[in-house]
C-alpha cells in the first residue's frame, strides 16, 4: 500500500494508473467497520482502491471538535493495509488550501436546512473537499455511505449540477449490535449518553413500518421524546419525514420513497441517522374507486 500526502506524489501515482477502474473512499479517518464496508464496497467494482484522510476544515463550524477530532493515523493506515486499500492520500491542510484560493462550491438550498441549518458552512465546506478530491484522484466511482443522506444527495446534486465525470455510490448504514449507527464520533458519549443513543435506532424500526410521514413521524417522535425526557442530556433536534434528494418535508398527501431523517445532541456529540420509508399517499375515497370502477368498464368496453 502506498501512502502519499502531497498533491504532486498523487498525480504521479494517478498517472501510471491509466484507464484502471479507480473507487475513492473519502474519509476525515478514525476509521470503523462502517468506513470499511466503504471500501468492501469499492474493492468488489474496482481494480484499485483509494482511500483519501483528512480532517477538512472548511466543514466544522467556530464552535466544533475540529481541534478534538480523533486522528488515528497509523490504526486508520494498518486497517487500510489489512482491507487491500492500494493508496491512501493523506495531505496536509496547507497542500489542499493554500493561502491564495477563494473559490469554493456552494452547496444551495439544499445546504441551508436540516443539517446544513444546525451546521451553517458544513456543505458548502464539505462539497468544496469532495469536488478536490474527485478532480485530484480522477476515480471511476466514488463511495459514501447512506448515514449521512444529506450528505450524499449534496455530493450527487454536485455531480450533476457540475457535471463531475464520477459514479456516485451508496453504501448501507452499519451499525452497532445495538442499533446505534457507527461514526467516528460515537466515542465522545459517556456510558450513560451512549445508551441513550440507542433510542435513535429504536425510533427509526418504530418508524420503518410506517407508511404516512404523519404516522412516521409520530412513532419516532414518541421514542425520542421518551429518552430526552429520561436523560437532560439527550436533545432532539429533529426528526423528520424528508424527500430523499431534496430534503423537501414530505406530509401525508406523498406517496413514494421517503426518508425519516433525525439528529440529536446526546452530551456535546450530534449524532444523526436516518431510514428509508415509502409512502402510499393519501387514503383511497369512494370516488377514486368509482372512478377506477368507470375506466376499468370504459377499457372493457373499448376492447369488445
Ligand atoms: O463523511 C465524511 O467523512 C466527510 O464529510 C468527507 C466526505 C470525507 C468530506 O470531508
Amino acid at each position: 500500500m502506498k501512502v502519499v500526502h502531497s498533491i504532486h506524489e498523487l498525480e504521479l501515482i494517478r498517472a501510471q494508473l491509466g484507464d484502471a477502474q479507480v473507487g475513492l473512499v473519502p474519509t476525515m479517518g478514525a476509521l470503523h467497520p462502517g468506513h470499511m464496508s466503504l471500501v468492501d464496497l469499492a474493492r468488489k467494482v474496482c481494480d484499485v482502491v483509494v482511500v483519501s484522510i483528512f480532517v477538512n476544515p472548511l466543514q466544522f463550524g467556530p464552535e466544533e471538535d475540529y481541534a478534538r477530532y480523533p486522528r488515528p493515523l497509523q490504526h486508520d493506515l494498518d486497517i487500510c493495509e489489512q482491507a487491500g486499500v492500494e493508496l491512501v492520500f493523506n495531505p496536509g491542510v496547507t497542500d489542499l488550501f493554500p493561502a491564495q484560493r477563494q473559490v469554493t462550491v456552494q452547496a444551495g438550498p439544499l445546504g441551508s436546512v436540516f443539517e446544513g441549518s444546525a451546521r451553517p458552512g458544513h456543505f458548502d465546506g464539505m462539497l468544496t473537499v469532495v469536488l478536490k478530491l474527485l478532480n485530484l484522484v480522477q476515480p471511476t466511482m466514488s463511495i459514501f455511505g447512506r448515514k449521512d443522506a444529506q450528505q450524499l444527495a449534496s455530493v450527487k446534486r454536485m455531480v450533476t449540477d457540475l457535471n463531475v465525470d464520477v459514479e456516485i455510490v451508496q453504501a448501507p448504514i452499519i451499525r452497532e449490535p445495538d442499533g446505534l449507527a457507527m461514526s467516528s464520533r460515537n466515542q465522545y458519549l459517556s456510558p450513560p449518553d451512549r445508551q441513550s443513543a440507542t433510542a435513535i435506532w429504536r425510533a427509526l424500526e418504530a418508524a420503518s413500518t410506517e407508511v404516512t410521514a404523519s404516522a412516521a413521524k409520530r412513532a419516532a417522535t414518541e421514542v425520542l421524546d421518551a429518552a430526552a425526557a429520561a436523560n437532560p442530556n439527550f436533545v432532539l433536534d429533529y426528526a423528520e419525514v424528508v424527500d430523499p434528494e431534496t430534503f423537501a418535508v414530505l406530509d401525508d398527501e406523498d406517496s413514494g420513497p421517503a426518508l425519516l431523517a433525525t439528529a440529536a445532541t446526546v452530551g456535546a456529540t450530534r449524532l444523526i441517522d436516518n431510514t428509508e420509508l415509502t409512502l402510499a399517499g393519501p387514503p383511497r375515497t369512494d370516488e377514486d374507486e368509482d372512478a377506477d370502477g368507470d375506466r376499468i368498464g370504459a377499457f372493457r368496453g373499448a376492447r369488445a
